[in-house]
């Protein structure tokens, strides 16, 4: 019974049910769709006239840089294109439709301009269907498809770290030539609104430009893309801090050795080496890897270290001329390099009674006067002639201490001095760009 009355009551609503369900008004956009969509063939071009060209709109909206690879050379970029077209078969009069003058839809439901990423480093087509689209009443169609792009840059490292890069997002048409899709941007630049700033590289500026172009196979149709360049320069506080003032203050310390006494000289110059050998050790992971363009930073490194090799070589040579007391110096060297070279280098006149003197003076006090004067005569005077020649040997290691000094502060001045250069010309450049801006 209670089944059956059931049922009957399910047969006498069920009509009810049906006839509210097809009765229900459509809403504005449920109209406006079905209108539109009615005959519309997505592969189509939004012509009504075949005769004529899509204009198709591209601008690229940077969001971040993600990577500049300077091995790989890959420029891992994040951003937005943001795409404009006329589709002429979505037009409708937004009276009829509420007032409805714009609507969101999804992208494979209409006709998309075709583009590639030309430079891509990985793919060049991108499913970009997931972005809506949205369209007005007179047409108009606006799209902001995005992704990651890699694309390939060619990479300068020669003045690293004050170099400069420019990389470059080529999109164009590989089947639609101009005549069927005109691809075109409106602006001459990146659009950097929504653009998060990265800590090693600056953007200083940007380009877009449009190019036509004919591939040999087809020579009677044109093709065109446009190609959006970011000019980028590297942030080198961090190496400048890191990289160059370091090896620079390894090198000031090298200079110290020629400025010792011997015992020391063997210390100083270790501790220098080992200091260098581990802080290039520390500096090797920060320098781009590749042999295409060797950075002046490297060729800076290789010639320190040949400096200080050299100057270690030259130290062993000093300390031996240091050492020498069974001869006497030549009389030419003497002459040339002690008088010479010595009163060039503005040394103090060298005075060898006065030493002998002082010397005999505190042996004098430190010995009773009384006590064997006689033998210590004869033996202070067969020391005097050993210590003449030693002294004069030292005086030499002095006069080349002082020459080698000189000349390693040259070259390190020279080293340095053309390894800055860049940077002068880097920081003339940022001066006019921000007096530009
Ligand atoms: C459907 O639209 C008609 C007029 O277009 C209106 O009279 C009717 O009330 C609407 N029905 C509903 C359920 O809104
Ligand atoms: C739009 O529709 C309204 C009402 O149907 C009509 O009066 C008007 O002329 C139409 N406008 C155009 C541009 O067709
Ligand atoms: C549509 O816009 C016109 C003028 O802008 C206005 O007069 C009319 O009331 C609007 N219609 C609706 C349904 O909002
Ligand atoms: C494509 O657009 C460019 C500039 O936007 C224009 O100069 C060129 O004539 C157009 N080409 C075609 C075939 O419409």
């Amino acid at each position: 019974m209670l089944i059956l009355s059931q049922l009957l009551m399910a047969l006498i609503t069920y009509p009810c049910l049906l006839r509210s369900a097809a009765t229900r008004n459509l809403s504005d956009e449920e109209r406006l769709l079905i209108n539109l969509f009615k005959d519309y063939n997505p592969s189509a071009r939004p012509v009504i006239d075949s005769a004529n060209t899509v204009t198709v709109d591209i601008q690229f909206s940077l969001m971040h840089i993600k990577d500049l690879d300077v091995r790989s050379q890959v420029f891992t970029t994040t951003g937005l294109l943001i795409v404009e077209w006329i589709d002429e078969r979505l037009v409708w009069n937004s009276t009829k439709f509420n007032n409805a003058s714009d609507m969101i839809v999804e992208a494979d439901r209409l006709w998309r301009p075709e583009f590639a990423v030309i430079n891509g480093a990985e793919k060049l087509y991108e499913d970009y269907k997931a972005f809506r689209a949205s369209i007005s009443s007179i047409g108009q169609v606006h799209w902001e498809p995005g992704g990651v792009f890699k694309t390939m840059c060619e990479i300068d490292i020669t003045y690293y770290p004050f170099d400069e890069q420019v990389c470059a997002l080529v999109f164009g048409a590989w089947s639609y030539h101009t005549s069927k899709m005109n691809l075109t941007t409106s602006t001459s630049v990146v659009n950097l609104d929504s653009y998060k700033t990265n800590g090693e590289w600056e953007i200083f500026t940007t380009s877009a430009v449009r190019n036509e172009f004919n591939y040999e196979c087809c020579p009677n149709e044109k093709f065109s893309n446009v190609e959006f360049k970011v000019y980028l320069r590297r942030r080198h506080t961090f190496y400048v801090l890191n990289v160059i003032l370091p090896s620079i203050m390894t090198s000031v310390l090298l200079l110290s050795v020629f400025f010792c006494t011997p015992n020391q000289k063997v210390q100083i110059g270790v501790v220098v080496l080992l200091s260098f050998r581990i802080f290039l050790l520390n500096v090797a992971g920060n320098i781009p890897k590749t042999s295409d363009h060797i950075p002046l930073l490297g060729i800076y490194l290789t010639v320190t270290m040949a400096i200080t090799t050299l100057s270690m070589v030259l130290t062993v040579f000093v300390l031996n001329l240091h050492y020498i007391s069974d001869r006497p110096v030549p009389s030419w060297a003497k002459t040339l390099i002690i008088d010479y070279m010595g009163r060039c280098m503005c040394m103090s006149s060298y005075k060898k009674d006065k030493r002998r003197s002082t010397v005999n003076g505190i042996t004098l006090e430190k010995i009773g006067e009384r006590i064997a004067r006689h033998t210590m005569e004869e033996e202070g005077f067969i020391k005097d002639s050993e210590e003449d020649f030693s002294a004069d040997w030292k005086r030499m290691a002095e006069v080349f201490d002082r020459l080698f000094f000189w000349f390693f502060l040259t070259a390190i001045l020279i080293t340095t001095l053309i390894l800055f250069h860049p940077l002068t010309k880097a920081c003339m450049k940022l001066n006019c760009a921000t007096t530009k801006t």
